[in-house]
């Protein structure tokens, strides 16, 4: 299996992305790192604690880290998530604890620790990984890949050209884009071909688990504020797409580009620009996610939410 770190805001899909990881044999998930995002950080702690929980992740450590973007103030995704960051259905007091570390520290010394290189999942802004190559440099060489949900070719979901997790921090994902590290993006252009359906629905709930109606629940929710806020008949599950990803390659279909982060325009800051067509003279920085195997997809992600209930 591959080894894992995610780094996520739950949020709804963020927590559907932890039990990707946590119950797919290709994965073996070596931490969880929490950021503000969706929700301020105590909040999206508390509910990656709550995830681990009720799906029964133990044994894999959950750190909190950065409370707040690098440069600019932390704007929530509270229409979005909920008040909560995690709206919907009812959790019990989380059993799993957070351990009293930075989450870039913790990070750092799973990186520096384990025997190959490690493959970071951030699935919330960048604020945490961004921080992990500036103060640790040398976690760079123990990073496989980092395989992010974030950015978009087309349109944003936050502005008419941003999308959430890089709108949130420019400035980290500028610095996460220009590491040299090999970054695969799965944005939004792939991300909104994963789409919570009620078919997909019925699937989880012929499961017969409790974490299977949990999961129906919180798709639920997230779907009635996506028809709301968007007019989405479904909604997108995005985080769980970097996973894919990474669990096998060619669910997701990528092309390569130069990536750059927009810091200074007047109406497109923490817009993703992604040369496609190679108009300008910058070397590719990155892997594009463009198309989604929805069948295959929906297969991995039914499968995991089985493999956690029946435990
Ligand atoms: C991203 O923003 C959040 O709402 C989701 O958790 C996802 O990571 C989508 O733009
Ligand atoms: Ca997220």
């Amino acid at each position: 299996p591959v080894p894992v770190i995610i780094d996520c805001d739950p949020g709804h899909d963020d927590a559907l992305a932890l039990m990707l990881a946590a119950g797919d044999p290709a994965v073996d998930l070596l931490a969880i790192t929490t950021v503000a995002g969706n929700q301020t950080l105590e909040k999206t702690t508390l509910n990656a604690r709550r995830v681990c929980t009720v799906a029964g992740i133990t044994g894999v450590p959950v750190a909190a880290g950065c409370a707040r973007p690098l440069v600019q103030p932390l704007r929530v995704g509270g229409d979005v998530h909920g008040e909560s960051g995690l709206d919907g259905p009812r959790f019990p007091e989380p059993a799993v604890e957070a351990v009293p570390e930075h989450a870039v520290d913790l990070m750092h010394r799973v990186l520096s620790a384990h025997p190959e290189p490690v493959t970071l999942v951030p699935t919330g802004p960048l604020t945490n990984v961004a921080l992990l190559l500036t103060r640790h440099p040398d976690s760079a060489r123990h990073i496989r890949e980092i395989v992010l949900m974030g950015g978009s070719i087309g349109l944003g979901n936050t502005t008419p050209a941003a999308e959430f997790n890089i709108h949130v921090d420019p400035e980290a994902a500028d610095i996460v884009f220009g590491s040299g590290l090999p970054v695969t993006m799965c944005g939004l252009d792939v991300t909104h071909q994963a789409l919570a359906t009620a078919e997909v629905l019925a699937r989880l709930e012929r499961l017969d688990t409790r974490l299977a109606r949990l999961c129906v629940e919180l798709m639920t929710y997230f779907g009635s504020a996506y028809r709301r806020l968007w007019g989405f008949a479904a909604p997108p599950l995005h985080d769980p797409v970097a996973v894919a990803r990474v669990i096998d390659p060619d669910i997701v279909r990528c092309v390569e580009a130069n990536v750059a982060v927009e810091l200074h325009g007047r109406y497109t800051r923490g817009a993703t620009v992604v040369d496609v067509h190679k108009y300008l003279d910058r070397p590719v920085n990155a892997l594009v996610a463009v198309d989604l195997d929805v069948e295959r997809f929906w297969d991995r992600v039914i499968a995991a939410v089985e493999t956690l209930g029946r435990r």
